[in-house]
């Protein structure tokens, strides 16, 4: 499959300001279609502070926002696009319209993506029929910062369509993660899961506001930014801890959702119980001594970085509301 030249957003709201310049900014030639005609003219205007943040000393933001073609007439919007990606608010009837709208407009080898948050990719092709070029590519906010774009795709999803997905997606410096249409998809399913805990905890007294943050900002935030949850599980604990946490922490709430799963379970069969063993989600081939040393200076690194950021005190806290 040919990678594009041409794209067309349609909705130039929140997201679609952001994702149209960050195809100017990497030399697509970029149209914008709204169906308010006032979306479009201030464009420019909300785009600006965007382009900022992406503008080089050869490519200004001025010169980045005004490559981008507005262009309030869709058939004209949508003339000799290769790749359409459709950024409209998040409701499904009217996505569902615009996707049937979309496939009946474009030809058969036209991408069609979609920005939803949270629609699956089958509930948006209801009325499509050449749904085989219907994917998600999903910015996160702020998407012209953020590294991560989840690619999301259905059953009927070709694989030439993820492989040209992923490589599009490096081609305007993000980083693909793939996910199969399910609620939440990825970022959000974690995020969410972890959030309505955090609330809840908060909610019973557990802790304050206050120190459910500092905990993030100096336990698991800066592991999980340097190594991701299953890195920094085999670097920091060895499976059997983990499965007999788990199997303690199912017994004392009595939530099934604590049930060691096969794969975990699988893993302390076989012995891969971490860094500690040379395996455990990934290889670990460095002698073990040497990758605590190693972590340990990491993480050093990164907490000094903040430490840095935030004057003398690491625990640089709001005041409670
Ligand atoms: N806001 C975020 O932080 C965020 C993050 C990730 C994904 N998303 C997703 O991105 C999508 C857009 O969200 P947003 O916050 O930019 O929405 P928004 O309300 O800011 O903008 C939507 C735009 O779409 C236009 N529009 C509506 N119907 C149209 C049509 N038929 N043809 C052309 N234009 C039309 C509207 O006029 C509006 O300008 C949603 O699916 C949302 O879930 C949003």
């Amino acid at each position: 499959m040919k990678q594009p030249k041409r794209i067309t957003v349609i909705g130039a709201g929140f997201m679609g300001c952001v994702i149209a310049t960050i195809y100017a900014k990497h030399g697509y030639t970029v149209v914008l279609h709204d169906a308010i005609p006032a979306a479009l003219t201030s464009f420019s205007e909300r785009a600006l502070p965007i382009a900022h943040g992406v503008a080089t000393p050869t490519d200004s933001a001025q010169s980045i926002v005004g490559r981008v073609k507005l262009v309030a007439d869709l058939n004209q919007a949508l003339a000799g696009a290769e790749l359409v990606h459709e950024v409209v608010q998040e409701d499904l009837p009217l996505k569902q319209a615009l996707f049937a709208q979309l496939d009946r407009l474009c030809a058969p080898d036209v991408v069609l993506a979609t920005n939803t948050s949270s629609f699956l990719i089958s509930h948006l092709c209801r009325d499509v029929v050449h749904r085989e070029r219907v994917i998600g590519i999903h910015y996160i906010t702020p998407a012209h910062i953020v590294p991560v774009v989840e690619v999301i795709i259905a059953t009927f999803t070709p694989p030439e369509l993820v492989t040209w997905a992923r490589d599009f997606i490096a081609a305007i410096d993000h980083v693909a993660v793939v996910c199969r249409e399910k609620p939440g998809f990825l970022v959000n399913r974690m995020q969410l899961t972890m959030l309505a805990e955090i609330h809840r905890i908060v909610d019973e007294g557990l802790a304050s506001a206050e120190d459910v943050d500092a905990a993030i900002r100096l336990s698991l935030g800066p592991r999980w930014a340097l190594w991701g949850a299953l890195g920094c599980e085999d670097l920091v604990v060895n499976k059997k801890t983990v499965v007999a946490t788990m199997e303690y922490l199912r017994e004392q709430t009595g939530q099934d959702h604590y049930r060691p799963t096969k794969a975990l379970l699988g893993m302390v069969e076989q012995g891969r119980l971490g860094s500690i063993a040379g395996a455990g989600w990934h290889r670990w081939e460095a002698p073990y001594a040497e990758i605590v040393m190693d972590r340990d200076q990491q993480l050093a690194d990164i907490l000094a970085w903040l430490s840095e950021r935030e004057g003398p005190s690491l625990d640089a806290r709001p005041e409670p509301l």
